[in-house]
C-alpha cells in the first residue's frame, strides 16, 4: 500500500518522458526570451546610432575662423550632393603632416562612399555620412608638421593617401606619404596612390613571373592602366580586356593582345592564362577556371569600377567571395585582397615613373570647383585611366 502511494503520480511526480517535455519547453521559452532581448537591444542600438549619426554640416553652421575651399558632402546621393564651399582649415595633430594640396585624383571608392545604399549607410553613417570630406589620393607641398613627424619638413613635395584630398589643405599621417620624385608632376603623382598600389599589390598576390601569360580584365580604368604596365615591366605576356574604343590606349601602354569584351567573351576562348587580374568580376567561378592553367591564380581586385551599381555590384562582390571560398577545394586559386598603404610601394611606383618605365594615364583634369563634374564623369564607369583634380 505504502509502496503504491510512493510510486503514484502524487509523490514521485511525472513519468520521465513528461519531465523531458517540460524541460524542453523551459529551454524553448528561455531561448525565445533571449532572442527577444537581443532583438530589442539591437533595435535600440540601431535607433540610437541612427539619431546620433549627424555630421559637421549640422554642427558647424557658422563662418569658419580660418577658412579654406573644400569639397564636402552632407547627404548621401549622386555627384549633385557635392558642395564646393568654405570650411575650417585642418590643423595637424602630433603625428600628421599638413599638405597644401596641388592635385588630387578620384577613385571608384569616392563614387561608392557618397552613394545612398544600405551597405554604405552601415559603413559610413546610418542617417548621414559621418565624414563629410572626400578624396584620398593627394600630391602637394608640406605646409607644417606635427611634433612627432621626423621624415618631412615644410616645403617638401609629397604624394600619398589621406582623408579629404579634395581641398586646399589636407592632413595625412607620416606613414601615408612619400617624397614626390622631382621630374614627376603633381598631377601625375596624385594619380598614383590607390590605383597604383592596388595594381602592384594585386599582381604580387598573383605571384607573376617573367614569361607568364597574364590577362587583365578591366584594363583601361585607373587600376587597369597601372596593372597593364606593371605586368609588362615584369616581363609577362599581357592580354588586355577592354571595349573597342580603348584598343589604341592599351596597345600604347604595352598590351601584347587585346580582347574586345563587347564582341568576345574571354572565358570562351581556347587560350589559358597563368594569372587573371580581374577588375570587373563579371564571370562565374567556373567560367574563369576554364581559362586558367591548372595551377593558375585569379586575383579578384574589383567589381567593375565606379560604373557597377546596385544589385549588379552586390552580385559581383558576393561572386568574388564565393569564388575565393570554392577555390580552396581546387589547385587554381582565387585571391581576394585589400589594398594597404605602403610607403615602400609608393616609393617604388614613383621610381618606376621617374625612370620612365611607368606612365600614369590621365584622361581628364578638372578644377577643384568642378569636382562634381569630375565625379559625374567617373561614375559613368568608362574613365580611361585617371581623373585628376587640380588645386590652384
Ligand atoms: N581590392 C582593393 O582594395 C581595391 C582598391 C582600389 C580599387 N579597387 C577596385 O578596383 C576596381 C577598378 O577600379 P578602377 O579605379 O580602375 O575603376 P574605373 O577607373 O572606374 O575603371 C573601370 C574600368 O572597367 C572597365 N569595364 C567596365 N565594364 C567592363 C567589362 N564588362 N569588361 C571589361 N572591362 C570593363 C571600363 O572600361 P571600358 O570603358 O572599356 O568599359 C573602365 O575602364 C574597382 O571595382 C575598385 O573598387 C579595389
Amino acid at each position: 500500500m505504502r509502496w503504491k502511494s510512493f510510486s503514484s503520480k502524487g509523490l514521485l511526480g511525472s513519468h520521465p518522458s513528461e519531465y523531458k517535455i517540460s524541460g524542453l519547453k523551459r529551454i524553448l521559452k528561455w531561448i525565445t526570451g533571449a532572442i527577444l532581448v537581443v532583438l530589442l537591444l539591437a533595435f535600440m542600438a540601431v535607433f540610437i546610432a541612427y539619431w546620433r549619426s549627424s555630421n559637421d554640416c549640422d554642427r558647424n553652421t557658422g563662418t569658419p575662423a580660418n577658412p579654406m575651399k573644400a569639397i564636402r558632402y552632407c547627404e548621401y546621393g549622386s555627384a549633385d550632393v557635392l558642395k564646393f564651399e568654405d570650411v575650417e582649415k585642418p590643423v595637424p595633430n602630433d603625428n600628421q603632416v599638413l599638405i597644401k594640396v596641388r592635385a588630387a585624383s578620384l577613385n571608384a571608392f569616392d563614387a561608392y562612399v557618397i552613394r545612398d545604399s544600405w551597405v554604405g549607410r552601415l559603413i559610413f553613417g546610418l542617417r548621414k555620412p559621418r565624414d563629410t570630406r572626400l578624396g584620398q589620393d593627394v600630391a602637394g607641398q608640406v605646409e607644417a608638421v606635427g611634433k612627432n613627424v621626423t621624415q618631412f619638413k615644410p616645403g617638401d613635395e609629397v604624394f600619398g593617401i589621406c582623408r579629404g584630398a579634395l581641398a586646399e589643405y589636407a592632413c595625412a599621417l607620416e606613414r601615408g606619404l612619400a617624397m614626390k620624385p622631382p621630374n614627376v608632376t603633381f598631377e601625375q603623382a596624385a594619380s598614383i596612390p590607390l590605383a597604383g598600389l592596388t595594381a602592384l599589390q594585386g599582381l604580387r598576390e598573383g605571384k607573376i613571373q617573367p614569361g607568364q601569360k597574364v590577362l587583365i580584365n578591366g584594363a583601361t580604368g585607373g587600376v587597369g592602366t597601372f596593372a597593364v604596365q606593371i605586368t609588362k615591366s615584369f616581363g609577362a605576356d599581357v592580354t588586355a580586356v577592354c571595349s573597342t574604343r580603348n584598343f589604341d590606349l592599351v596597345r600604347s601602354i604595352g598590351a601584347d593582345h587585346v580582347i574586345d569584351y563587347t564582341k568576345e567573351d574571354f572565358t570562351k576562348s581556347h587560350q589559358r592564362y597563368d594569372v587573371i587580374f580581374d577588375n570587373v568580376c563579371n564571370h562565374s567561378f567556373a567560367e574563369r577556371r576554364r581559362v586558367l592553367n591548372p595551377k593558375g591564380v585569379c586575383v579578384v581586385a574589383g567589381m567593375g569600377g565606379a560604373g557597377a551599381k546596385g544589385s549588379e555590384a552586390i552580385g559581383r562582390i558576393l561572386g568574388g567571395f564565393t569564388a575565393r571560398g570554392l577555390s580552396s577545394f581546387t589547385d587554381q586559386k582565387f585571391a581576394l585582397y585589400r589594398t594597404k598603404m605602403s610607403k615602400q610601394d609608393l616609393i617604388m611606383l614613383g621610381d618606376l615613373i621617374q625612370a620612365g618605365k611607368l606612365r600614369p594615364v590621365i584622361e581628364r583634369t578638372y578644377k577643384l570647383s568642378d569636382a562634381a563634374d569630375a565625379l559625374r564623369y567617373l561614375d559613368k564607369g568608362h574613365a580611361r585611366g585617371k581623373v585628376v583634380i587640380t588645386v590652384e
